[in-house]
């Protein structure tokens, strides 16, 4: 929590997590780096220990000014009471299933998941004992629950998901999760601040932080945010025991990126529907798979729960499209780059058809997928880039 907890968002990015007169004044908060820490005496020392809880302060792995500033602002924005920074947001997706499940446990992971999260499910955590089912994302209570077996201790869940934007009823899912005695995990990147976990029933809430709070593709981050002192000790005792860690210098970036996330994440989700909306009326698209977009599926769970949306979505193409048609179009493509990762300043275009493994019998559109991440370049430029990567889609129709 920081002392700004009361005030407006953008208010909150402005002033949150800086040291002020500590620093001489400076406006940002110093950008410490180091593995020992020294301590006069052995008093100081429990001092230093006594400062954060049961984070270790007399080694560099407990952290720094630098860290739990923006460990502290994120667990802000998300509504939560603290946060654990790691160094990437997969080491923030494995860290909590390592921390919430043991020998014997189940596991269900909506089939809509970021695939390296389905790679650690299916490829580390059966070395452990676990097992984990694939569920249908857009589940109801009602067949969560039926899902749910008596050692099932993790529900996962990732709102929207990252490729193909199903948008999950939290709630409902977590209804179901607490009436068994299961965590709710949720990877909320794509919601950011628009969705605040812990008040629609999360209880562990992950952070891809190298998306829009970087904001500018050159850092790697990631986020654990919980909302009481029991899951803080949990999260904490296994990113402790795993040794992890981020950069200083990253986290200072990434405090960097929040003093403009609001603005960004504005302009971005103004850029990212005028672009959708124009994909929509093209002949060539099929479905635009944006749950802002009145009509599109997902958008009325979108409207009850986010308050805004990111600039990331999906456009399926029609069937006489295929994907190497998609691929020459986004080949075509100058302002749209082709590659993984969003939330930078700069726009995307990534075919991900056969990039996707599925395993509950989701994920079929119908035609060549892309994804879209629109930056913050001018509507106008990237509507006349798409328009031109239409041409060179269409002499490549079957
Ligand atoms: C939804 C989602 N979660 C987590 C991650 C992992 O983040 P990182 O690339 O920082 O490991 C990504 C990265 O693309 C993502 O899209």
């Amino acid at each position: 929590m920081t002392e700004f907890d009361d005030k407006g968002f953008r208010t909150r990015l402005s002033h949150g997590g800086r040291a002020g007169k500590r620093v001489h004044g400076f406006v940002n908060p110093p950008l410490l780096r180091g593995s020992t820490v020294l301590y006069p005496t052995m008093a100081d020392r429990r001092a230093l220990a006594a400062r954060r809880g049961e984070q270790v302060l007399t080694y560099g792995l407990g952290g720094s000014e630098t860290h739990w500033a923006l460990a502290d602002m994120i667990a802000a924005i998300e509504g939560g009471t603290r946060a654990f920074i790691v160094g990437s947001g997969l080491a923030a997706v494995t860290v909590p299933l390592l921390a919430y499940l043991k020998s014997g446990d189940h596991c269900l992971m909506p089939d809509s998941v970021y695939g390296p999260a389905r790679n650690f499910a299916t490829g580390m955590l059966p070395r452990f004992g676990v097992e984990t089912t694939f569920y249908p994302p857009e589940i109801d209570e009602a067949g969560m629950a039926a899902l749910i077996r008596p050692n099932t201790t993790v529900v996962y869940t990732e709102s929207p998901g990252s490729h193909t934007f199903e948008v999950q009823d939290i709630p409902a899912i977590a209804r179901a999760a607490h009436a068994r005695g299961a965590k709710v995990l949720m990877d909320n990147t794509w919601g950011f601040h628009f969705f605040q976990p812990f008040a629609h029933g999360v209880d562990v809430s992950i952070q891809a932080l190298t998306k829009y709070a970087g904001g500018h593709s050159d850092l790697l981050i990631g986020s654990i945010a919980v909302a009481n002192d029991a899951e803080w000790k949990t999260v904490h005792a296994t990113a402790a025991a795993l040794g992890q860690y981020a950069s200083p210098d990253d986290c200072w970036l990434c405090l960097r990126g929040l003093r403009t996330l609001a603005v960004r994440l504005d302009a971005q989700m103004a850029a990212g529907i005028a672009v959708a909306e124009w994909l929509r009326g093209r002949d060539e698209v099929a479905e635009v798979l944006h749950p802002a977009l009145p009509g599109a599926r997902g958008h009325e769970l979108w409207k009850r729960d986010f308050s805004g949306a990111c600039s990331l979505f999906g456009v399926v193409f029609q069937p006489e499209y295929s994907v190497a048609a998609t691929h020459a179009m986004v080949e075509a493509l100058d302002l749209f780059g082709i590659g993984a990762s969003w939330g930078g300043y700069e726009s995307l275009a990534l075919p991900t058809t056969g990039f996707v493994t599925r395993s509950a019998g989701t994920g079929e559109f119908g035609g060549a997928l892309v994804r879209i991440h629109v930056g913050l370049e001018d509507v106008a430029d990237l509507i006349a880039d798409l328009e031109h990567g239409l041409e060179v889609l269409r002499a490549h129709r079957e």
